[in-house]
């Protein structure tokens, strides 16, 4: 719902047990955070590289709809490149970057954590969509294919934004963020340029030719800009139709659509929160459940199960199945709470989510009652839980 319900491992698990030829990233950008525990106990943190990235036998685009900060991906790049994950060699092209995909610009991220009245993560993700609605976005392709145009252009709205830095300390780290920006994009074009494309092609040969293909959906239902908790949201569509618009692959041509939800509920960042528990029960989930974000760090919040809300992503989504993780937190508990309407028998989340009431059924012993839990929020949203996910490993 808000993500961080552990997609990675998830993502992770369904690529190296499916062997997927290609895997797209469709929306989003370094505010994601996928978390996978590798067969060597390595942990590694994706933020914009699909999942796909450690299986060498899958291709990986970074697609369209998503937002790219330069120094962001370059640093994740060669964190990828050091752990000698066969296969990974540039000329292998096994990672490509749609030409369509926006940059962020310095000020984009400036501006997002000098005016972060909502708690975003503050990597400029809201001004980037913004600037791309605005049509002034510069996308990775224009650097790749005009270099001269495309830095005259930023230069030039550079000097444009900069007036709104008038704190000399601020206009300080604004030159030092620019100049590092430029040497990162510099970078990024002139090592990683050629694994940028237009991806449109391949992934149509790959639908074409009915090739196993995963896209990975980042953020969580309920952060979407359109159906979310506006404006306490991202920027980006985090729907199942919003990832393939990202990706650039039609709905119809997707064959089963898998939502995870975590067994409680968690969120980063401020806005309405129902099922929020601030006693000792909220405490020892963010606890035992190491709810800390991981691009962040910040403490996420805990609450309840919420299966209006839960309801409402797969009404919106029209998932096929489900996957719930971290039921094992919760066996360490007497009892586990389910919301299942608000005050006044309502079942769709208002929009003023804040004045909802969660109405609760209890389940004693939760570690004994697993399969009553799991028939109850089934029959609930008519979606069945194809897999139950204990543990970060992905066995
Ligand atoms: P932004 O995406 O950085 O603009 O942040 C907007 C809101 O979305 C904030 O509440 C963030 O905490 C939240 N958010 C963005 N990405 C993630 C994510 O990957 N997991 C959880 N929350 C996220």
């Amino acid at each position: 719902q808000w993500g961080d319900e552990g997609k990675g491992k998830i993502i992770d698990f369904y690529v190296n047990k499916f062997d997927y030829d290609l895997v797209i990233r469709g929306q989003g950008g370094s505010n994601a955070g996928h978390t996978l525990i590798l067969e060597d106990n390595q942990k590694i943190v994706l933020r914009l590289l699909p999942t796909g990235i450690v299986n060498p036998r899958s291709l990986c685009i970074i697609g369209q709809g998503t937002v790219i900060d330069p120094s962001s991906l370059v640093k994740e790049i060669e964190q990828i490149i050091k752990l000698k994950i066969p296969n990974l060699e540039i000329s292998n092209r096994r990672l490509l970057i749609s030409e369509r995909a926006h940059l962020t610009m310095p000020w984009h991220r400036l501006y997002d954590r000098q005016n972060n009245l909502i708690g975003t993560t503050g990597n400029g993700i809201g001004p980037t969509y913004a600037a791309k609605a605005l049509r002034e976005g510069l996308r990775i392709g224009d650097f790749v294919h005009h270099p001269k145009v495309a830095f005259d252009k930023m230069q030039e709205l550079k000097t444009a934004y900069q007036k709104n830095f008038t704190v000399p300390e601020v206009l300080q780290e604004f030159e030092k963020m620019y100049s590092e920006y430029q040497q990162a994009i510099q970078t990024l074009i002139k090592t990683y340029g050629t694994l940028v494309t237009d991806t449109h092609p391949i992934v149509q040969n790959y639908l074409q030719q009915q090739k196993n293909i995963l896209l990975e959906g980042a953020q969580g239902v309920l952060l979407d800009l359109e159906v979310g908790t506006y404006p306490f949201v991202t920027s980006s569509n985090t729907t199942f139709s919003g990832l393939c618009a990202g990706a650039g692959v039609p709905p119809k041509k997707v064959d089963k659509a898998i939502g995870v939800f975590k067994a409680y509920t968690t969120r980063v960042g401020s806005g309405p929160f129902p099922t929020e528990d601030n006693s000792e029960y909220g405490q020892k989930i963010q606890d035992l459940g190491q709810e800390f974000g991981s691009v962040t760090g910040r403490k996420r919040r805990c609450g309840h199960l919420d299966l209006v809300l839960l309801k409402y992503a797969c009404d919106l989504c029209g998932f096929d199945q489900l996957i719930m993780t971290k039921f094992d937190i919760l066996e360490n508990f007497d009892e586990m709470k389910i919301c299942h309407t608000y005050e006044d028998n309502m079942k769709y989340p208002p929009l003023y989510l804040e004045r909802a009431v969660p109405q609760y059924r209890h389940f004693a012993n939760p570690k004994n009652k697993s399969e009553n839990i799991i028939r109850y929020i089934e029959e609930y949203l008519g979606v069945k839980i194809e897999y139950l996910s204990l543990g970060p490993k992905r066995d």
